[in-house]
This record gives C-alpha cells, sequence and structure tokens, in this order.
C-alpha cells in the first residue's frame, strides 16, 4: 500500500496552504498518498506514514499554528519522517541562498530529528490581514516569490526517499 503523508501547514493570509498543496501534488505524482492540511484542524499524526510541516514566518517566528502542532503531536513526529519547511522572505534571498530556519524550528529539527528544513519565499498580496501587512504593501515591499520549481523540486526529493525507505 501507498505510504500516507500529511503536509500540515500553519498559514495566515494562505500562501504557506498553496506550498503545502503544491508539496502534497508531487508526493501524490511520486504515487504516494498525500493530503495538505491546515496543522490546527489534525487531531492526530498517527494515521500517517510521514509527516511535513510548514509554516509562514512572522516576526521572525513560525507560525503559531505550526508550532502549535509540532508542539501537540512532537511524539508522533519523532517517530516518523519528517520534514519541515518555512516560507517567508518578500525577495529573492530564499532562491539565491540557503537561509536558515529561525531558533524555534532550529530546535525542533534537531529535537525531533527531522530529515530537512528549507526555507521558500514567501508571498503578501492585497488582501492580506494585518496593518502591518497593508503598510508592507502600501510600501510597494509585497508580492509573490515563492519558487514553485524549487518546491516542487523540493517534494520530488522527499517523494524519493520515501519511497526507497
Ligand atoms: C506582519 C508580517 C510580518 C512578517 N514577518 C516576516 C519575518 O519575520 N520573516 C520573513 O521572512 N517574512 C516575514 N513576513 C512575510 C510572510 O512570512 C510572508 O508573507 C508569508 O508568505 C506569509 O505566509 P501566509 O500567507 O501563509 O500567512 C511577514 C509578513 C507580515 C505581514
Amino acid at each position: 500500500m501507498a505510504k500516507k503523508v500529511l503536509v500540515a501547514y500553519g498559514t495566515t493570509n494562505g500562501s504557506t496552504a498553496e506550498i503545502a498543496e503544491a508539496v502534497a501534488g508531487v508526493l501524490r505524482e511520486e504515487g504516494l498518498t498525500a493530503e495538505a492540511r491546515a496543522a490546527g484542524a489534525v487531531a492526530s499524526a498517527a494515521s500517517y506514514d510521514a509527516v511535513v510541516v510548514g509554516g509562514g514566518l512572522y516576526a521572525g517566528r513560525w507560525h503559531r499554528d505550526a508550532r502549535r502542532f509540532v508542539r501537540r503531536h512532537g511524539k508522533e513526529l519523532a517517530g516518523r519522517p519528517l520534514w519541515l519547511f518555512s516560507s517567508g522572505p518578500l525577495d529573492a534571498s530564499a532562491t539565491e541562498r540557503d537561509i536558515p530556519p529561525v531558533p524555534w524550528v532550529q530546535k525542533a529539527v534537531a529535537r525531533l530529528d527531522a530529515r530537512d528544513h528549507v526555507t521558500f519565499g514567501g508571498c503578501l498580496r492585497e488582501g492580506a490581514k494585518g496593518w502591518v501587512a497593508r503598510m508592507i504593501l502600501r510600501d510597494g515591499k509585497g508580492g509573490d516569490f515563492r519558487d514553485f520549481g524549487r518546491i516542487e523540486a523540493w517534494a520530488a526529493g522527499i517523494g524519493r526517499e520515501l519511497k526507497s525507505g
């Protein structure tokens, strides 16, 4: 039977959810069973063979829903192949170089023995919640900096690893 993968995400404005959907889509193309779900809506990770957790970055921190998910389900996650990702930078930096995880995520990588962490570029579009978001947009600093080629390549690597082990 195909391995079942959960791609859980913490998002405020939806762009991390779209990354998670893209990751799950690639995993399905690789022949795995994969579903992207809001981290806050997942009651248990026990029925999954592997887990990917992603969170948007806000003020130097991983999205609260992603942190809460990892805290609540730490035992289950520690016993499964686990990958983490962040999405944030509103410029090309994430495509140009590897951006290390923020400290909380770095500790989670170590504690749960995650196989990898990657930072993808972020996205901020008109209609985003909050006054800081509106200020960034007003200053012309919004935009979509997600590199779906890189996202899909990363997901394909996860697929290969899961199929080979
Ligand atoms: C209030 C605010 C704070 C942010 N702080 C950071 C940050 O500390 N680091 C970063 O890389 N990106 C930061 N960003 C950019 C977001 O991480 C980016 O828009 C991301 O794609 C949001 O994910 P979401 O659409 O899933 O909520 C910030 C954006 C906003 C609106």
